[in-house]
Order: structure tokens, then C-alpha cells, then sequence
């Protein structure tokens, strides 16, 4: 067995946190699989709990990196033009409030990030304490993913409502960030009279934006580790 599927003491907070949701998961469940670290080390544990206490669960990714991770740990990853609804979804966050609305999509794979947790049955959140924050904005951009056709159009009706910013670039910054669905994302910054609910109106309702990082009214709990102890606070 490789280092990767071992239970030792939690290295981390996000460890300790995946540790506490991979709990959740009983047999036969379908279980959506998020992105980035948090989410990966829900992956291995879930892979641990496969490998040790034949656990048996088919899961979804909600990225590609993540689908190749959970695939190469052993679990067996099912399309979701297969279903129609899931049973758990285990995802990390960049921003969390208290009242359990989210900010997601750094790693730009929001699409399939709010299709599992809108068809998951339980969305279950897991962070370390630096994602909580007053209101979603604080630390990071909003990502809205755009048809690559109506970037200019979309950014320019979200001016227009006092959004500012720009098309993101990739790492190198030599180039545009493409999502997984061949889409451009655009990180802005509005008004903070707009509440989060005003916000999620306003671009859900511009057209040629496919999807933005904003989640409201999707999460069942979230779960927050702080120096090894886990607290859950439920919707
Ligand atoms: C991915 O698109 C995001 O929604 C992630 O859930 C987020 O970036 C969390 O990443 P970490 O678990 O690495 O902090």
C-alpha cells in the first residue's frame, strides 16, 4: 500500500477536516469529489477506507484533475451523464460565511462544482478557519465563467452594474485561463452595498455568463477544522 493511502495522525487542518467527512460515506453511497487540496485529502481517505475497510462507493469528480486523482488511488469514478442525483458531496471552499454561503471556482471548475451540489442529497463543505470570512468578496475576486464568444459583452453588461475586472490569466501569464468546459473566466469585484443574494441575481442574469463562484442555499453543513478540532455547523 503507498504512503499516499496511509491514516497517521492528520499532517494539517485540511487533513484533519477531509478525516471527519470521509466519515459520512456509508456503502453503496455515490459520492461527489471536489478540487484542491482540501478536497484531495478527502480523496485519499476515501481511497484508505476502500482499501482497508472495504468500503464500497462509486464516486463523481468535479474536475478533471480530480477524477485522474480518485482513478489513480483505485476508486471508480462514474460520469454524471449517468445520474440524475447523488448522494454526498464533499467539497473545500475559498469563502465561507457564517449563514453557510460559499465563494468557489479559484480552481475554475465551478460549472461541475455547483451541478454536484445542487444534485448532491448532502453538500458537506470542509475548510481549515482561514476560509470563514463576514461576507463572500473579503479575500478573493468573484469567478464567473463566460462563453469564450461573449466574454466582452458579458464583462461589459457587469460594468455596467459596478463590476471591475478582467478576462484571468493563466500561471505563466502569458495566456487566458481556460476552464475544463473550454470556457473563459472573468475574476471581478462589485460594490459592497450588493449583498450576496443581489450579486447571484445580478449575474445569473447576464447573458453569456455560463456560471459563477457564488453558492447560496446549496450547502447542508460546513465543516471547519482550528488547530485539530472540527467543528460542524448545520443549514
Ligand atoms: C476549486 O474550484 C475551489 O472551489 C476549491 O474548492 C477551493 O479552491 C479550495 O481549495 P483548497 O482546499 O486547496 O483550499
Amino acid at each position: 500500500m503507498s504512503d499516499t493511502l496511509m491514516n497517521d495522525k492528520p499532517v494539517n487542518d485540511k487533513q484533519a477536516v477531509a478525516i471527519h467527512a470521509a466519515n459520512f460515506v456509508k456503502n453503496g453511497m455515490l459520492v461527489g469529489l471536489g478540487t484542491g487540496s482540501t478536497a484531495n485529502y478527502f480523496i485519499q481517505e476515501l481511497a484508505r477506507r476502500q482499501h482497508k475497510e472495504n468500503l464500497k462507493v462509486a464516486t463523481i469528480a468535479s474536475s478533471m484533475v480530480s477524477m485522474i486523482k480518485a482513478q489513480s488511488l483505485g476508486l471508480n469514478v462514474i460520469a454524471l451523464t449517468q445520474v440524475a442525483e447523488i448522494d454526498l458531496y464533499v467539497d473545500g471552499a475559498d469563502e465561507i460565511t457564517l449563514d453557510l454561503t460559499l465563494l468557489k471556482g479559484r480552481g475554475y471548475d465551478l460549472v461541475l462544482e455547483k451541478l454536484l451540489a445542487k444534485a448532491a442529497k448532502q453538500f458537506l463543505v470542509v475548510a481549515d478557519s482561514s476560509k470563514l470570512v463576514g461576507r463572500i468578496g473579503t479575500n478573493f475576486t468573484i469567478p464567473i465563467e463566460v462563453m469564450p464568444m461573449a466574454w466582452k459583452a458579458a464583462k461589459h453588461s457587469l460594468e455596467q452594474a459596478g463590476g471591475v475586472g478582467d478576462l484571468r490569466q493563466n500561471v505563466a501569464k502569458d495566456g487566458l485561463c481556460v476552464s475544463s468546459n473550454g470556457n473563459l473566466v472573468l475574476d471581478m469585484t462589485f460594490d459592497k452595498a450588493l449583498s450576496e443574494a443581489q450579486l447571484n441575481q445580478l449575474i445569473n442574469n447576464t447573458p453569456g455568463v455560463v456560471e459563477h463562484g457564488i453558492f447560496i442555499g446549496l450547502t447542508s453543513a460546513t465543516l471547519i477544522a482550528h488547530e485539530g478540532i472540527v467543528r460542524e455547523n448545520w443549514a
